[in-house]
C-alpha cells in the first residue's frame, strides 16, 4: 500500500497542465460500445479507472488496437459478450455506463450491480428507470442488473434525480433508439455535453445536452470517433486550492475557466486573486484567508468534487464557514481527518460549520475517497511537519502524476512504497 509524505510549509510557484478529465473519458470508453469500429481516444488520463474502464470494454470484445499514454484505440467491431463481471464493476461505479450502451447495441445487458461506496449508497435506480422508459425490459437477480431490449423506443423521460452518469446512460442509449426521446431534469455537467458532442461527431442527433432538457433523434448507427478528451475541471480547482491554500502563485494551464465559475467566485470572495485567460487560470495568495459559505449542487451549482478541497482552505480562513453537501449522503468523512490535523469543524445534518485556526499539523491520516484523499495532501502542504496519506490507490484513480505535478510546483512531497 503506498503513502504519500508530505512536508509543509513550501508555497507553489509556477505552471501546471491539466489533464483528461476522468468523468468525460469514462463515459465516452463506454460509448465506443456504440460504434463498429477503430475509436480514438487522446489526452485520455493517466488513472486507473481509465485502465480498468478499458479493461472492461475489453471483456465485452472490444480489441485495444494501442493504449500508450494518453492515446486509446479500441476497435469495437467484435463486440459480442454482454455481460459485465462483478469483479470490475465492483472496483469502479462508472461500469454501469456500459449498460445503456450494451442494450443498444447487442439488446442485451448482465452487468453486476455496482457496490454502495463511501459517500453514499449511491443506487442506480434512475439509469434502470430511464432504460425501462426505453422499452428495456430490467430484472435485478444475485446482485446484477439484467436487461434485455429487443428495440429500444424513444420517450419523454423526467428524472427524478439529477443524475449525471443517469443521464449519460439513457442517452447513450436513445442514441440508438427508434423515434425521438426527451429527456427532463436532465444533468447539466461539461461532461455530458462533451459526450453528446462526440456521439454527434458519430453521426448522433442529439439537442441541448448542457441544459436540463435533451433531445434525442435516434438512429440506426455510430460511426467510430476520434476525440481529444476534455480538461478535467475537479483537477484543475484542486490545484487552484492548492495555489491558495499555499499562498502561492500557479497558474493552471489546459483548463476551461467557464466550467468552474462557482469556484473562482468562492475563491476570490476567499481573498484570493484570480485571473483567468482563454484556457487558463493564474491564482495568487494574498497572505489572509476569509471565511466562506458554499453548498454543493449539481452543475451549474458548486461542484460536489470540490467540496472537500475547499473546506481544507476554509480551515485556516480567519472565521467561520458554512459548507452544505446536497448531492451525497456522507461526504464528510474527511471531516474527521482534518480535525486530527487540528481543524476546528463541527457537523450538524449535511451541514459542516469550520471555524478558521492558525494552523494544522501534520499527521498521519488516510482518506476513503477520491477527492477526501486530495484534500488531505492541500491541508499536508501547509500543515506544520510531515503528514503521511495513506490509500492513496484513490489518489491514482482519478489524479494522473498528483506527487510529479506538485513537486514541479515546489512542494515536499513523496511516494513511498
Ligand atoms: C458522477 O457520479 C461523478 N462520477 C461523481 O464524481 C460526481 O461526484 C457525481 O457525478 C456528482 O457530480 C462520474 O462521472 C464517473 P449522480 P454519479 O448519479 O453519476 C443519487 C469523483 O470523485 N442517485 O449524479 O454516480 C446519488 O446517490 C466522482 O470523480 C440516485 O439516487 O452521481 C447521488 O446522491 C465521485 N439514483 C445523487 O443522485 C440513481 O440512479 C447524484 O448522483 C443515480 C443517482
Amino acid at each position: 500500500m503506498d503513502k504519500i509524505i508530505v512536508e509543509g510549509g513550501h508555497k507553489l510557484n509556477g505552471r501546471v497542465r491539466i489533464s483528461g478529465a476522468k468523468n468525460a473519458v469514462l463515459p465516452i470508453l463506454a460509448a465506443t460500445l456504440l460504434t463498429q469500429g477503430k475509436n480514438e481516444i487522446r489526452e485520455a488520463p493517466k488513472v486507473r479507472d481509465v485502465n480498468t474502464m478499458v479493461r472492461l470494454v475489453k471483456e465485452l470484445g472490444a480489441e485495444v488496437d494501442h493504449f500508450e499514454g494518453d492515446h486509446v484505440v479500441l476497435d469495437t467491431t467484435s463486440v459480442n459478450n454482454p455481460v459485465a463481471p462483478y469483479d470490475l464493476v465492483s472496483t469502479m461505479r462508472a461500469s454501469c455506463l456500459v449498460l445503456g450502451p450494451l442494450l443498444a447495441r447487442l439488446g442485451e445487458a448482465k452487468v453486476s450491480l455496482p457496490g454502495g461506496c463511501a459517500i453514499g449508497a449511491r443506487p442506480i435506480d434512475l439509469h434502470i428507470k430511464g432504460l425501462e422508459a426505453l422499452g428495456a425490459k430490467i430484472r435485478l437477480e444475485e446482485g446484477y442488473v439484467y436487461g434485455t431490449a429487443k428495440k429500444l423506443k424513444g420517450v419523454h423521460h423526467t428524472f427524478d434525480l439529477v443524475t449525471v452518469t443517469g443521464t449519460m446512460n439513457v442517452m447513450m442509449a436513445a442514441a440508438l433508439a427508434e423515434g425521438e426521446t426527451v429527456l427532463c431534469n436532465a444533468a447539466q455537467e461539461p461532461e455530458v455535453k462533451y459526450l453528446a458532442d462526440v456521439l454527434n461527431q458519430s453521426g448522433a442527433k442529439i439537442k441541448g445536452a448542457g441544459t436540463d432538457t435533451i433531445v434525442i433523434q435516434g438512429v440506426t448507427s455510430l460511426k467510430p470517433f476520434d476525440c481529444r478528451i476534455l480538461p478535467d475541471r475537479i483537477e484543475a480547482a484542486t490545484y487552484m486550492i492548492a495555489a491558495a491554500i499555499t499562498d502561492g502563485d500557479v497558474e493552471v494551464l489546459n483548463c476551461v475557466p467557464g466550467h468552474m465559475e462557482p469556484i473562482i467566485d468562492k475563491l476570490r470572495q476567499s481573498g484570493v486573486t484570480v485571473e483567468t485567460g482563454e484556457n487558463s487560470v493564474r491564482v495568487k495568495g494574498n497572505g489572509k484567508l476569509s471565511p466562506v459559505d458554499f453548498t454543493t449542487e449539481p452543475y451549474p451549482g458548486f461542484a460536489t468534487d470540490v467540496q472537500a478541497q475547499f473546506m481544507t482552505l476554509m480551515t485556516l480562513a480567519k472565521g467561520q464557514s458554512k459548507i452544505t453537501e446536497t448531492v451525497f449522503e456522507n461526504r464528510f468523512m474527511h471531516v474527521a481527518e482534518l480535525k486530527r490535523m487540528g481543524a476546528d469543524i463541527s457537523i450538524e445534518g449535511n451541514t459542516a460549520t469550520v471555524n478558521g485556526v492558525d494552523h494544522l499539523s501534520g499527521a498521519p491520516v488516510m482518506a476513503t475517497d477520491l477527492r477526501a484523499s486530495a484534500c488531505l495532501v492541500l491541508a499536508g502542504l501547509v500543515a506544520e511537519r510531515d503528514t503521511v496519506v495513506s490509500r492513496v490507490y484513490h489518489i491514482d484513480r482519478g489524479y494522473q502524476d498528483m506527487e510529479k505535478k506538485l513537486s514541479q510546483l515546489g512542494a515536499a512531497i513523496r511516494r513511498v512504497k
